[in-house]
């Protein structure tokens, strides 16, 4: 079944998918994992979760279904990738009107690659007075990070490579990719 949805949808006019690097099993296996870790660490509180859009939807909705305490959701929209590259610039949506001020927040971001999005968001967030604030990351990429940030969840740590699938796009494909796979764009290294 996997395999099939893989092999249907694995082509873009500028390149494709070449391997399924997390399985759908190991990617709930992991979420649920962190789910329970987390509602460990925040019992008898109730977390407001700041969902990064749109890469972080899918985990964030199975993610917070494995954390078994009230929890409140908010959405903020980060952009700074155009096709495969950084564009060193990010851009913040929708956190004007967020209230988290006395909150214990909890970001959930599909992937912390340069660490850029995520030093633009974590001061925006840090501004708005919440009582604490930790980032859960899905995927972490295994490079020195531009500026180093602290993760207080990783679900896999990864290699260098640009990945698609559970949220992750190449030019707005693959996001509803049950699984996380490799893209490679065509051009001289493909
Ligand atoms: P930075 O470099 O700011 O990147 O940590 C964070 C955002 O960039 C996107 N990103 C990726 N998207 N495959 C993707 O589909 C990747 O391998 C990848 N690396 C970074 C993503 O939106 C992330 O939130
Ligand atoms: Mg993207």
């Amino acid at each position: 079944m996997t395999e099939t949805r893989t092999d249907n949808r694995s082509r873009h006019e500028s390149g494709r998918i070449t391997r399924v690097l997390l399985d759908e099993e190991r990617l709930h296996a992991r979420v649920r994992e962190l789910g329970a870790e987390i509602a460990r660490d925040y019992a008898g509180r109730d977390p407001v979760v700041v969902c990064l859009l749109k890469g972080g939807i899918y985990f964030t909705v199975d993610l917070t279904r494995a954390i078994d305490l009230p929890v409140t959701l908010e959405f903020v929209r980060a952009r700074s990738y155009v096709g495969t590259d950084s564009t060193g610039r990010v851009e913040l949506a929708w956190i004007d009107g967020l209230d988290i001020a006395g909150r214990h927040v909890l970001l959930v971001e599909d992937i912390v690659d340069t660490g850029l999005t995520l030093i633009e968001i974590w001061h925006a967030l840090e501004a708005r007075s919440p009582a604490s604030l930790a980032l859960c990351a899905l995927l972490y990429k295994e490079k020195l990070l531009a500026h180093p940030f602290p993760i207080r969840y990783i679900g896999f740590a990864i290699e260098d490579v640009f990945v698609v699938g559970y949220g992750l796009d190449y030019d707005e494909r693959f996001r509803n990719l049950p699984h996380i796979a490799v893209f490679q764009p065509d051009g001289p290294s493909a």
